[in-house]
């Protein structure tokens, strides 16, 4: 009673707390730099090389016919991949720069770069001292850039970077762009906010490709397919795989799956699971765990819960515009994702990069599209005709370091965060404890929470690490999952896996939710952990919390309640992994938490931790 009393105050609180806003970075894009020709540059080679892209690349871009002759003068328009930054700026992929004798952050940007970057700039992102760049050096040069904002007009998305010389201002530039209504000329300042368009700045204007395109920002725009190369690629790969997997299909497939069903049975041992007076809370888990998606983007008739679907690539490739750029939303670890809509629902697309063995894969696969959970990013299926791809349903709002630190989001209210640690500690019990064998996700951090619509979180990317795990054969060259800030120190010393890995990254994601603070402050060097563990080992924790707490949660926050989240994430993070709690007592706990009552006592979690420590025994 207690609960659905809290629930109900949680989804009303929910219910009015406003709709964020499109955030001011959320994609990758092609982009352009606009390089400046000086008698010095030389030929096309130079610059092509300085930007590690192909002379063709750059004169197409630049409507040049020829590569010998530049003019000094004119402009090149180098394409460039633009990407976010952490602080939720746009920034093209770092490109290597090796030093010569005689060079300086100055020199590199202005004489090398033609100031498409600053000195400051070079220095503040390497790790030189600007006084003493040692020559041979390897530095990483960035290059600022743009892939349009949503909310200033969807029509634009590709861009040039253009560094302002002198005599240029807004009208010259606009004018060179063929973008001078006064419309026009009010997008450019609004793309541009804070820069007065004079000599030396950096601007960002609307560009057509070669096409004619602005690549407007809706998904059904037309972007740059894959390349012919790739596909050559793609197709000979496939070849392989079919080959593979046909002789796969024959002989192990059909028992092994057979097998796999029989495991994924409802778990036994239920009776194992104690709830210490919550004993409640496991018949509404079960509840949830076993009900229909109500809430899911996906409907069921399109996709049907109990079956993975097998997708022909032709399909997934019409629903993506052939894998357009327009239609990518980002690229982790394990491969680029696409947002498609397919078959009238809409669906991200995963395609894995680096998986040398199918056939363990297809067989985890079809496990994996077997698990659902209302707080699990649902698979719905897969496509292995052409490339590996994984369908997972799409969720509509982002991920939660997004909402956490990228501007133009509203802030998260304090019920709204404590729900969302209640959700992802949900779905991953559900992964630890229901799934057999074992998921552990080995990739828990604030990036792969992903928020709904309703502001209800799911974990996104589970069983990822096992299954690109069995796409290699031997443990020696398996990839190491995981993400700095978030791996336990057993992880990162000795490669021990276990539930309790997840648990530590969760007791991260925990702290971020109070402090909205990355895993790892670059500037101080330091753990989020650590940072906490210093505020609440003083005489008066509270107080000093305080100061840790994210600014964007003003005075609303009930600062007992934060002291008790703030404790549950230091004993998710202690160092040996057996004291931490299992992510069943964290779900208990935050149950507790969210119910909005004051009788959440610190007894409770130590209880769970002796429940913890009698039961592993490890
Ligand atoms: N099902 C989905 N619905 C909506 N957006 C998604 C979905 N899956 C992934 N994304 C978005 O795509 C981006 C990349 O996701 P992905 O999980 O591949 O990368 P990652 O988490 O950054 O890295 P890693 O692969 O190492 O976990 C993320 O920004 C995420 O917000
Ligand atoms: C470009 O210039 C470099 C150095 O000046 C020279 O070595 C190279 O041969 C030139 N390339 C072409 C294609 O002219
Ligand atoms: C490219 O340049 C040619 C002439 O140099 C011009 O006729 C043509 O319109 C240009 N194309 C674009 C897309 O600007
Ligand atoms: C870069 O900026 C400096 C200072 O404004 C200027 O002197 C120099 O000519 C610029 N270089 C180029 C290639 O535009
Ligand atoms: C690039 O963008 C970042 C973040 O907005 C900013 O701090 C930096 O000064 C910019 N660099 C250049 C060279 O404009
Ligand atoms: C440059 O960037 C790459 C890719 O982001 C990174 O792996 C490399 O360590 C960076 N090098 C330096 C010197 O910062
Ligand atoms: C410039 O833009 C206008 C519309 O804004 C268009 O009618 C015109 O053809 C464009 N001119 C060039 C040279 O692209
Ligand atoms: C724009 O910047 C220049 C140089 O930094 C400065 O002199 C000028 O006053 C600025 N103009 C405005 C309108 O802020
Ligand atoms: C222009 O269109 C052609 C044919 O549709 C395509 O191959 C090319 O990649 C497109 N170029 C860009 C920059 O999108």
């Amino acid at each position: 009673m207690r609960l659905g009393l809290g629930f109900s105050v949680l989804l009303v609180a929910l219910a009015i707390s406003p709709l964020p806003s499109e955030s001011s970075c959320q994609r990758e894009c092609d982009a352009l730099a606009s390089y400046f020709v000086t008698s010095e540059t030389g030929n096309l080679s130079l610059v092509s090389n300085l930007f590690g892209v192909s002379n063709e690349a750059i004169m197409t871009a630049s409507n040049i016919t020829n590569k010998d002759i530049l003019i000094a003068g004119t402009r090149l328009s180098v394409p460039i991949q633009c990407q976010c930054l952490a602080g939720g700026a746009y920034s093209a992929d770092p490109i290597p720069y090796t030093l010569v004798r005689g060079d300086t952050y100055n020199i590199i940007a202005q004489d090398r770069f033609n100031n498409l970057t600053t000195s400051t700039w070079l220095a503040a992102t390497n790790n030189y001292p600007a006084i003493n760049v040692p020559e041979g050096a390897k530095i990483n040069v960035t290059v600022n850039c743009s892939c349009g904002d949503a909310s200033i007009s969807t029509d634009y998305g590709y861009f040039e970077t253009y560094p302002l010389r002198d005599g240029e201002n807004l009208r010259s530039v606009a004018a060179a762009f063929n973008f001078s209504s006064p419309e026009n000329l009010q997008l450019l300042r609004e793309y541009n906010p804070g820069v007065n368009f004079s000599s030396g700045d950096i601007v960002f204007v609307p560009t057509k490709d070669s096409n004619g395109s602005y690549h407007p920002l809706s998904k059904q725009s037309s972007g740059s397919g894959i390349s012919g190369g790739a596909v050559a690629g793609i197709a000979a790969a496939v070849i392989v795989v079919v080959l593979a997997l046909a002789i796969y299909v024959y002989f192990g497939i059909y028992r092994k799956r057979k097998a796999r069903k029989a495991l994924l049975l409802p778990s036994t041992h239920e009776d194992n699971y104690v709830g210490h007076g919550l004993g409640g809370s496991s018949i509404t888990d079960k509840v949830s765990l076993q009900s229909p998606r109500t809430g899911s983007a996906v409907s069921i008739t399109a996709f049907p819960v109990d079956k993975s679907v097998e997708f022909p690539y032709e399909e997934l490739a019409k629903a993506t515009n052939n894998f357009s750029i327009a239609n990518k939303i980002g690229g982790g670890g394990f491969g680029d994702v696409f947002f498609a809509e397919l078959r009238g629902e809409k669906a991200a697309i995963k395609i894995l990069k680096d998986i040398s063995s199918k056939e363990e894969f297809l067989a985890e696969l079809k496990v994996l599209t077997h698990v659902h959970h209302l707080n699990l990013v649902r698979l719905i299926g897969y496509s292995i005709d052409v490339s590996l791809v994984l369908v997972y349903e799409f969720i509509d709002n982002g991920d939660l370091s997004q909402h956490l630190r990228r501007s133009g989001r509203t802030p998260l209210s304090w019920p709204a965060r404590v729900q969302i640690a209640l959700d992802s500690a949900r779905g991953l019990e559900y992964i630890h404890e229901h799934t057999v064998p074992v998921c552990i996700h080995r990739d828990i951090k604030s990036a792969n929470i992903l928020i709904d619509k309703n502001f209800r979180a799911k974990v996104a990317d589970f069983g990822l690490a096992r299954l690109t795990d069995v796409g290699h054969s031997s443990v020696q060259t398996r990839k190491a999952a995981g993400t700095m800030g978030y791996m336990p120190p057993e992880y990162v010393r000795y490669g021990d896996v276990s539930t309790k890995v997840d648990v530590f990254a969760f007791g991260v994601v925990l702290f971020e939710l109070i402090s909205a603070k990355e895993a790892i402050i670059v500037a101080e060097r330091k753990g989020l952990t650590t940072l906490f563990e210093g505020a609440l080992s003083q005489p008066d924790p509270k107080e000093e919390l305080k100061k840790l707490i994210d600014p964007n949660l003003k005075d609303e926050y009930p600062i007992d309640a934060v002291l008790k989240m703030a404790l549950l994430a230091k004993a998710c993070t202690q160092e040996e992994p057996q004291l931490r709690p299992s992510m069943r007592s964290i779900v208990v706990a935050l149950m507790t938490l969210s119910s909005a009552t004051e009788d959440w006592d610190l007894g409770a979690l130590h209880e769970n931790q002796s429940f913890v420590n009698l039961m592993s025994g490890r």
